[in-house]
């Protein structure tokens, strides 16, 4: 996965608005994110951080320009072939980890090899899948006695462990975190920031992590202000 030279993502001439808002959104001229490459991504609440990763997911779709996530450029997509790729090849870490609360630790680990069946097979290669559902959580330094409670009742650092593994089973080549350690004390933001950047580079994946924290950002290999490629921010704020 590591070694395509196939960028994780290119952005080209892109322009989105959210429908009724006068003003765009996002004008983004142009941005790549390298295989493999872990960005920072910062800017305040409010300035479309959220929006550019809709897009980037393929849940939104740009006015204008072009969204190539690993060679595919989305808006030449079907939207079935849009949540294909989303399923297949993009783990997602949410600020609210959108873990069903009901299910255990291992089985939200183990989600995405129920809708992907190419993330099973890469997450079953070496091993059953829940060996490596296990081999991530313990990766992730959540402890065997865990595995089997109910997400609901893991603690809010638990259960960003667990969103974390989630994110990674099956090593997507593109990894997205949208602000997933705004619920925790700056020490453990940090630590857990470390995990995700040694797991990102263990499995070879582009991590896109966004904060409006931009403490986070020293150990990786680029930070990015939004406002620094998104001309609609310059626009407003001028
Ligand atoms: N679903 C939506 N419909 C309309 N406007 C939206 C929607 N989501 C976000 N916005 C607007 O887009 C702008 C950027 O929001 P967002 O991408 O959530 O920023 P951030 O993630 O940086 O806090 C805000 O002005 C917000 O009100
Ligand atoms: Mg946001």
């Amino acid at each position: 996965m590591a070694a395509t030279a196939t960028p994780a993502l290119t952005l080209r001439q892109l322009r989105f608005s959210w429908p009724r808002q006068p003003a765009p959104c996002l004008d983004i001229a142009g941005f790549s994110v390298a295989a493999g490459e872990r960005v920072f991504l910062h800017g305040p609440s409010g300035s479309g951080k959220s929006t550019l990763l809709a897009l980037i997911g393929g849940v939104a779709l740009p006015q204008q320009g072009s969204v190539e996530v690993l060679g595919q450029r989305l808006e030449t997509l079907s939207a079935r072939a849009r949540d294909r790729l989303r399923a297949d090849d993009i783990g997602f870490l949410f600020q609210q980890f959108n873990l069903l609360p009901w299910l255990s630790a291992i089985d939200n680990v183990l989600l995405p090899c129920t809708f992907s069946a190419s993330r099973r097979q890469r997450a079953s290669a070496a091993q059953p899948a829940r060996a490596e559902a296990e081999r991530l959580l313990t990766q992730l330094d959540l402890a065997p006695d865990s595995w089997h409670t109910r997400a609901g009742e893991l603690s809010v650092g638990q259960q960003q462990r667990v969103a974390a593994a989630r994110a990674l089973i099956g090593g997507p080549a593109l990894l997205i975190a949208d602000e997933p350690t705004s619920a925790l004390d700056a020490a453990r933001q940090q630590i857990f920031v470390d995990l995700l950047l040694r797991e990102a580079a263990a499995a070879g994946a582009a991590l896109i992590f966004v904060s409006h924290d931009h403490r986070l950002a020293r150990h990786f290999d680029r930070t990015v202000a939004l406002a620094d490629i998104n001309r609609a921010a310059s626009e407003v704020a001028a």
